[in-house]
């Protein structure tokens, strides 16, 4: 069985404690985009891990974990990453982990120009900081720094020195700010690249090698903060869909048998932009705290709000999914009633497509029965409160796919997995 894993929201809904379970019934675990800008928190034998770039998947043993071509790589994260994981006594080397030559890689003078712009815009888009847009940005312009160049002292020489006469005035004359030298950039990412790489292969023809075995890819953020399809521009840099998958690994041989759309129970975001569904003040401060929503990367507190319907409908088309992980119902205990948009509604008229013009359309609710008790340490399907078992089908039956797994807690055997689905 092959297996791709998105976000159905705007990221955080819990992804990589999914793909922590579905890892075991996997050999080869790939991550298709985005960057460090992630952040999957997985919490495994009372212990909790935090990823930024590698797959979660790296807990289990005789896994395969990849980084693909569609990532953007910071190599002092992945190493401390790496590090941190080895001193965890997480079993971590070249044999179970693989990185793509081709992967786009992040260099200092990207994460800079991410804060100055950040620091400039009057819209800001509230982003990780992490340089991942300016190297996206750079991937497309052509001048990127791919890890195969890093690899090669002479290519990263003249790659660096070409960045550095075009940007080091652009920093210097529009943000004010001190040049890079290029032997600082130099002798730090010449030294990274000897670290780095006997993890670096050519992963197409690695996969391709491999095509038999299970797969499964690793989608990080959300479907909107898609740069196609997101809220643009309060967006990531990335294509975050399931259809990425196939381009971002550079693996479109393997056949896909199963698309899990991740969801919270309810909705959070990170960052500006807008979010329709977005709890008032006291509300917000109360699900924050109960579902502990802090960035795992920025630790900055997520906006929270209640489940939206039609962003979840058009998530799904967009992903094509087959299935759905629903997580976090337990933070939902304590409420006696449950809202949920179901709709959005323009200046004449109602519709339940989720809208491109979120300044023209408004959300509108409807009202089901909360559980109201505490579902943390249920586990099987029949157990789960008659409530919850109704707000699932609420949304199987709006999104059109069916919930294979819920959440009601942050332990792997809180992943309760609804029979015959
Ligand atoms: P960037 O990806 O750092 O450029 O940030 C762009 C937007 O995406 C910001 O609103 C971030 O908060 C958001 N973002 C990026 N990665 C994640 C993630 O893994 N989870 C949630 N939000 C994210």
């Amino acid at each position: 069985m092959n297996t791709i894993v998105v976000g159905l929201q705007w990221g955080d809904e819990g992804k990589g404690k999914i793909i922590d379970y579905l890892s075991r019934d996997a050999d080869i675990i790939v991550r298709f985009q985005g960057g460090n800008n992630a952040g999957h928190t997985v919490v495994c034998g009372g212990k909790k891990y935090i990823f930024h770039v590698i797959p979660s998947g790296i807990l289990h043993k005789n896994k395969i974990c990849v980084i693909g071509n569609g990532v953007v790589l910071d190599p002092k994260v992945l190493l401390d990453e790496i590090e941190y994981l080895k001193k965890n006594g997480i079993d971590i080397s070249p044999e179970n982990l693989k990185i793509s030559s081709l992967a786009h890689v992040i260099m200092p003078y990207h994460r800079s120009l991410d804060s100055f712009r950040e620091a400039k815009r009057e819209q800001k888009i509230g982003t990780t900081k992490r340089g991942i847009g300016p190297c996206y940005s750079d991937k497309i312009a052509r001048c990127g720094v791919r890890v195969v160049d890093l690899l090669d002292c002479d290519t990263l020489a003249f790659k660096i020195k070409d960045n550095l006469n075009e940007k080091n005035p652009l920093y210097k004359n529009v943000y004010g700010a001190a040049p890079f030298s290029f032997n600082d950039v130099f002798s730090e990412y010449n030294d990274y690249a000897k670290k780095l790489a006997p993890y670096c292969c050519d992963t197409v023809e690695y996969l391709y090698d491999k095509r038999k075995k299970r797969f499964l890819f690793e989608g990080a953020q959300g479907t909107f903060l898609d740069v196609d399809f997101g809220t643009y521009p309060f967006v990531t840099s990335s294509s975050t869909i399931a259809p990425n998958a196939g381009v971002g690994s550079g693996a479109p041989f393997v056949k896909i048998d199963r698309v899990i759309g991740v969801t919270k129970a309810y909705t959070t975001r990170v960052g500006e932009g807008p979010f329709p569904t977005e709890f008032d003040e006291k509300m917000g401060e109360q699900i924050r705290k109960l579902g502990n929503e802090f960035g795992a990367t920025t630790q900055r507190p997520r906006r929270c709000g209640w489940l939206d319907l039609p962003l979840l409908r058009r998530a799904a088309i967009l992903n094509n999914i087959t299935h759905i992980a629903l997580t976090k119902l337990d933070v939902l205990d304590s409420l006696p009633q449950l809202k949920y948009a179901y709709a959005y509604e323009g200046k004449f008229k109602k519709f339940s497509a989720f809208p491109h013009d979120l300044s023209l359309a408004r959300p509108v609710y409807k009202t089901i029965e909360g559980w109201h008790c505490d579902t943390t340490g249920v586990r099987g399907y029949k157990k789960l409160p008659r409530q919850v078992k109704n707000y699932i089908q609420l949304i199987e039956k709006f999104v059109g796919a069916k919930v294979q797994y819920a959440s009601v807690g942050q332990n792997r055997d809180a992943i309760i997995k609804k029979p015959g689905v």
